[in-house]
């Protein structure tokens, strides 16, 4: 059963991204939860444009490192976002946990733009990998 949910999303492609949202769906600085292989993940647009002149999007888990909090329900300041659980701040490009220093690092993904589609390519947790060898 976990193989089936988990393995290959069905809209996953065979190069392994999968489409998650349109860069329309997103707003400057707002946050919007997907799900992607049954994991949270969060999208972000932000100002400006990446160096190969695409959308500038962003996506990092929705889970908190620390204590599991819903990052999609955080405050995100230029390209730092608060947990709203005990305010650690983390970086949303290096996943470097901000404040406090050392604290846990946040997951990132990267992503891909193709004309209006937000792709990224997630790998399952370790956890959920029940293949057989
Ligand atoms: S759960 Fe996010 S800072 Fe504690």
């Amino acid at each position: 059963m976990l193989n089936r949910l988990f393995n290959k999303d069905s809209h996953e492609r065979d190069d392994g991204l999968a489409p998650v949202a349109k860069v329309s769906e997103l707003g400057y600085g707002k946050l919007k939860r997907v799900l992607v292989k049954g994991q949270p993940v969060v999208l972000t647009l932000l100002e400006g444009q990446t160096e190969q002149g695409q959308y500038n999007v962003v996506a990092f888990s929705a889970i908190c490192p620390h204590a599991l909090g819903d990052l999609a329900q955080g405050w995100l300041t230029k390209e730092e976002v608060d947990c709203p659980v005990h305010y650690y701040r983390f970086n949303i490009r290096s996943g470097e946990c901000a404040y406090p220093k050392g604290g846990p690092k946040l997951r990132t993904y990267p992503v891909t733009i193709e004309g209006n589609t937000v792709l990224i390519k997630i790998e399952k947790p370790k956890w959920m990998d029940h293949t057989e060898e």
